[in-house]
């Protein structure tokens, strides 16, 4: 039997193990950056992940993942991922934010999060509207259900500040011109982004990124792995599924969802002790993209841990000739 400073010691040992993954999916898709190629970037990023995956000491279940086993050949919800070990749920993003690789725009980025089986809410492949803030606010300082502008007076007064101070982040699509008509009403300042809103939720935590706010619909998976990120360093965010059409309803229904309407809280996108890590593909504000030479590669990741709070940046200096693989 594990003596407790055994466990303690293997687990954070997997925190750190987690990167390699992230490091792995991130080389393989920088291949292809600029290439417009978002669909071989994407298989290139799947396939190293699934790959490095193989080298952990863990008994893992992807339950944030590619889609259906019929649907996707890697990666795919309920594939079993690791060595054995503690039996841990994963949810994974190989490449957040394939179109940006494609153009090769900043933001794209490698992600994964684990926690203990049954900690991650198993979201289908669907829209979830979502709202974020990030740590050191009064909670409830914002609300899915509040009207824009109350939202953003709260958040002005609890940060001592004017609503034309605040800037939210927004996905640019067509659905949301009355949410940005409504910020723009209020006073705010917005930052419309291409694509990665998984980067655009964790920049509300971050004071260099200038982002106060996120708000809008994306994708729920990423909306998982966004609470993720934010339960480790204490941030805010609600999501709530948006279904389409009754097969989107009854999928999530098969999934476990009982309540279409539900109002998801943080924790209850992702709870207990969580694990995340991203390495950058592109340069963002949080990470720098994959650096390649002749010989080798550049990473920088992030790893964090929601039961210590803490946030390690990695810089990895990979040497292809001494590898026995080579990120495809
Ligand atoms: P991909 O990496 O799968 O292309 O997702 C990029 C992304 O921008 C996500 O960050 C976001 O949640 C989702 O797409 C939004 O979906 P849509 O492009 O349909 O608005």
């Amino acid at each position: 039997m594990d003596k407790p400073n055994q466990v303690v010691h293997s687990d954070r040992n997997l925190a750190l193990e987690l990167v390699r993954v992230t490091e792995a999916a991130a080389l393989a898709a920088s291949k292809l950056m600029g290439r417009g190629q978002k669909n071989e970037a994407d298989g290139a990023a799947v396939e190293a992940m699934r790959r490095a995956f193989d080298s952990m000491a863990i008994d893992g279940t992807v339950v944030i993942g590619e889609g259906e086993m019929d649907e996707a050949p890697m990666l795919y919800i309920g594939e079993k991922v690791g060595q054995g070990g503690p039996a841990m749920d994963i949810a994974v993003d190989p490449l957040e934010g394939t179109t940006i690789v494609a153009k090769g725009a900043p933001n794209a980025m490698a992600v994964v999060a684990m926690a203990e089986r049954g900690n991650f809410l198993h979201a289908p492949d669907i829209y979830m509207d979502k709202i974020a803030v990030g740590c050191d606010l009064p909670a409830g300082v914002v609300d899915l259900d509040a009207p824009v502008a109350e939202n953003l007076r709260n958040l002005a007064r609890a940060k001592s500040c004017e609503i034309a101070d605040l800037v939210v982040c927004i996905l640019e699509r067509e659905r949301h011109a009355r949410l940005i008509a409504h910020c723009r009403e209020a006073g705010a300042r917005i930052v419309l982004i291409g694509d990665g809103d998984v980067s655009g939720v964790i920049a509300t935590a971050q004071p260099d990124a200038g982002v106060d706010i996120y708000m809008g619909s994306g994708g729920a998976p990423e909306g998982v792995l966004s609470a993720a990120a934010l339960r480790c360093v204490g941030g805010q965010m609600q999501g709530r599924l948006l279904f389409e059409d009754d097969t989107q309803l009854a999928r999530a229904r098969a999934m476990g969802v009982t309540d279409p309407s539900y109002k998801y809280a943080i924790e209850e996108m992702a709870k207990g002790d969580v694990m995340f890590a991203a390495t950058g593909v592109t340069t963002g504000h949080m990470l720098r993209g994959v650096r390649r030479s002749g010989s080798g590669a550049v990473t920088h990741s992030i790893v964090m841990r929601s039961k210590s709070g803490t946030v390690r940046y990695v810089e990895a200096h990979h040497n292809f000739k001494t590898k026995t693989w080579s990120p495809a």
